[in-house]
């Protein structure tokens, strides 16, 4: 098999983490009829996943938006495993989506490098961390990108595909084109930059919706109901806080600070406190707004 990178050569694809994102990712490959690997270290997280993924199919069935038959044959080709190592040797694309962590990632990525088919190519959906960070230990610089998703990733259409310094034309052009037929709109992004673009845009809406809560303009319900009705936003800027998690929310501004060293990128501490007191948003119950 020719080892350069190839959409043609794309038959089974391995996503590792099977959290918020590397779930929905992952059934998204299997809906453009892709053998797919879930991977996880945790036999409960795996466990989770397959229950939100049967009950979101369900879901789609009883909604009229997809066949039964469409659903079967995707979660058939689904395959939950907590073994890394027999999943990468016959992955011929995967996406990581583990935990950001610089040192867990580039275990991950060194570990892919060499058991990884050479045709493979090892992308990350970090939005913090660009692929450079972790290319140069996986011993193919070339073949390694961000292909990055947004949550909820079965609905939102946007991919972020992000090169490198080194990233080869054929990897962009193979990624791009996987994003397109996993039903995606992928953007391409030249040059790594803190945050890319969908972030860097969100974050600059979130910043001034946090100015003018915190000088008293308006409340928060007022300013996400702005965003809503004036400028035609699906959520406003706290409520969209909420669903992606304020710890992520603060992770990527902190990591966003580390990077830039920018006293404009210096981290919301109110966020941060709410993430202290483990107001994390939606997923805890409570965040900006109560859920409970
Ligand atoms: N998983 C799967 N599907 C979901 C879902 C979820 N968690 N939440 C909603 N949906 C689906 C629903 O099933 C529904 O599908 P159909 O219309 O096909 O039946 C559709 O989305 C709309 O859902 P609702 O009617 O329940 O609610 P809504 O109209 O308010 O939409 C929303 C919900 C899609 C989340 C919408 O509010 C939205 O687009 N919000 C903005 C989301 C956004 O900006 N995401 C990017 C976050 S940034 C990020 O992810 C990057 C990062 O690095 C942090």
């Amino acid at each position: 098999m020719n080892t350069q990178p190839s959409i043609e050569n794309i038959s089974t694809i391995l996503v590792i983490g099977a959290g918020t994102m590397g779930r929905q990712i992952a059934m998204n490959a299997a809906l453009a009829g892709y053998t797919t690997v879930i991977q996880d270290i945790s036999e409960d997280g795996l466990a989770s996943a397959r229950t939100e993924l049967e009950r979101w199919a369900a879901g789609r069935v009883a909604k009229g938006k997809l066949t039964q038959q469409k659903v079967d044959e995707a979660l058939g080709l689904l395959i939950y495993s907590t073994d890394l190592d027999s999943a990468a040797v016959t992955a011929d694309y995967i996406i990581e989506a583990a935990t950001e962590r610089l040192d867990i990632k580039l275990q991950i990525f060194e570990k892919l490098g060499v058991l990884a088919p050479a045709h493979a190519i090892l992308a990350t959906n970090s939005s913090t961390l660009g692929s450079s960070k972790v290319a140069q230990a996986t011993g193919r610089a070339d073949r390694v990108c961000n292909m990055h998703f947004f949550n909820p990733a079965l609905v939102m259409k946007c991919v972020e595909v992000v090169r490198h310094e080194a990233t080869s034309d054929a990897t962009v052009e193979t990624t791009m084109e996987l994003a397109r037929r996993m039903g995606k709109e992928p953007v391409l992004i030249n040059r790594e930059i803190p945050g890319f673009v969908a972030n860097r845009l969100m974050g600059a809406l979130q910043k001034e919706a946090l100015y003018l809560a915190d000088a008293g303009i308006a409340s928060l319900e007022d300013i996400d109901t702005t965003a809503r009705t004036a400028l035609g936003h699906p959520m406003g800027p706290f409520e969209l806080m909420d669903l992606v998690g304020l710890d992520v929310v603060n992770f990527i501004a902190q990591a966003t600070y580390a990077e830039t060293g920018d006293e404009q990128d210096t981290p919301n501490p109110g966020i941060a406190s709410l993430v202290a007191e483990g107001k994390l948003g939606r997923k805890s119950g409570s965040g900006f707004y109560d859920y409970r």
